[in-house]
């Protein structure tokens, strides 16, 4: 070792994260040849004409800049589109900005509008990246449980957390892990506890498009009182299957936009190009986001059809492209491991990647409950089921 040369150490603004559940998982899948129904991407791909309009975009020369905000055609067409499905309009001008996904949007929101040693509430269990973004602005992240074995939110406790220090609460329909969506007088009451105060309402609504057996998602832009003092995010990476793509989108009164950007410009300035331009051609035509809840209510009928027969409890899956299953009915020596260890025994002996619940928790609570993302090929859920099936046959007492 030279004297001169020495990387100095560092303490980590983030000591609690450490590689995710969802890297862990995935590399195991593909060391033990699993099906990986871990994490949340399809394994097939988005609509060539999509690509094709990529394709045109480069051949067009855009490779260039684009302006900070997003295109205009783009804000114009998601503006255009959140008009047209749930009746509230954005000025593309001020209130419109085009991410570098959702999880960009989400972190770009908290740093823009949480200040330090303020709190914002997440509702457990929740997506990976919020609580990270909280502490990253010096801010507290407050959890408050979803209602334990049904998921929905619950009011009481929410209404507790809500102290001097609240800035913000971040809520995410449909839900990602659990597959619940808010229903309109879930989402009255929040209006109803947040009409007093001062908060703001972080909207992530990624799976808007991912809701089943005829129900409407609620977007706060459905509602003129919470869309005054909510930040809109949602992502193309969802809705077109494109998930490596990483872009979407924000919508917010401009005042909050305005703060929005400030932070947005130096931490990305400008979201890539050609997409930009592609997805602007491509929303011109709604039917593919209009029928992606057909597309996957129908993947999501044929996996819980197939998952039946293996001894594990569906919960409801009423949005997203997740289904998580309980597996405390299995045999006791399955149904005794802990959720980690459940995944890695289903991942290695089964076969089958999946998520503990338990990822999604700041406190890492245990409830013997998986998630499974349906976002495949029929024939890779098949195999998946198959699989299933017959190694936890052995399991259910039926064998
Ligand atoms: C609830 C939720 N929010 C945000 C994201 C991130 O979206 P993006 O890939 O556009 O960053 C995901 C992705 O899994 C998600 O499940």
């Amino acid at each position: 070792m030279t004297a001169t040369a020495r990387t100095p150490a560092v303490t980590s603004r983030l000591p609690q994260v450490g590689t995710t559940i969802f890297t862990v998982m995935s590399a195991l899948a593909t060391q033990c040849g699993a099906v990986n129904l871990g994490q949340g991407f399809p394994d097939f791909d988005g609509d060539p004409r999509l690509m094709q309009a990529v394709k045109d975009a480069l051949d067009a020369g855009h490779n260039q800049y684009p302006p900070m905000a997003g295109i205009p055609a783009l804000r114009g067409a998601i503006a255009a589109k959140v008009e047209a499905l749930y009746g509230h309009r954005y000025d593309p001008a001020t209130e419109v900005t085009v991410t570098a996904g959702a999880t960009q949007a989400i972190i770009t929101a908290v740093l823009a509008l949480v200040h330090p040693s303020d709190e914002v509430i997440v509702l457990d269990p929740c997506y990976d990246s919020y609580d990270p973004s909280i502490v990253l602005a010096g801010a507290t992240a407050v959890h408050v449980p979803l209602t334990t074995g049904t998921f929905r939110p619950d009011f009481a406790a929410i209404a507790t957390a809500i102290g001097p220090k609240t800035r913000a609460i971040l809520v995410n329909t449909p839900h990602n892990p659990t597959g619940t969506v808010w229903t309109a007088a879930e989402q009255q009451q929040l209006a109803d506890l947040l009409r007093p105060t001062d908060l703001l309402l972080l909207s992530d609504e990624v799976y808007e498009h991912m809701v089943y057996d005829g129900a409407a998602h609620l977007s706060v832009a459905s509602h003129p009182e919470l869309a005054a003092r909510s930040v809109l995010i949602s992502s193309f990476g969802k809705t077109y299957h494109v998930t490596g793509w990483k872009i979407g989108f924000v919508a917010a009164p401009a005042p909050l936009m305005a703060e929005f950007r400030k932070v947005h410009q130096f931490n990305v300035f400008t979201v890539n190009t050609p997409m930009q331009h592609a997805l602007a051609a491509y929303m011109a035509d709604p039917a593919p986001y209009l029928e992606l809840g057909a597309f996957y209510q129908r993947k999501r009928d044929l996996f819980r059809a197939g998952l039946a027969g293996t001894g594990l409890r569906l919960l409801p899956c009423e949005g997203t492209y997740f289904q998580s299953v309980d597996y405390s009915g299995l045999a006791p020596e399955i149904a005794s491991l802990g959720e980690a260890a459940f995944c890695e025994w289903l991942t290695r002996e089964v076969g089958v990647a999946a998520i503990p619940l338990s990822a999604f928790y700041a406190d890492g609570r245990d409830q013997q409950i998986a998630r499974l993302c349906f976002a495949k090929r029929d024939e890779t859920l098949a195999l998946a089921l198959d699989r299933l099936r017959v190694r936890l046959g052995e399991y259910t007492g039926k064998h």
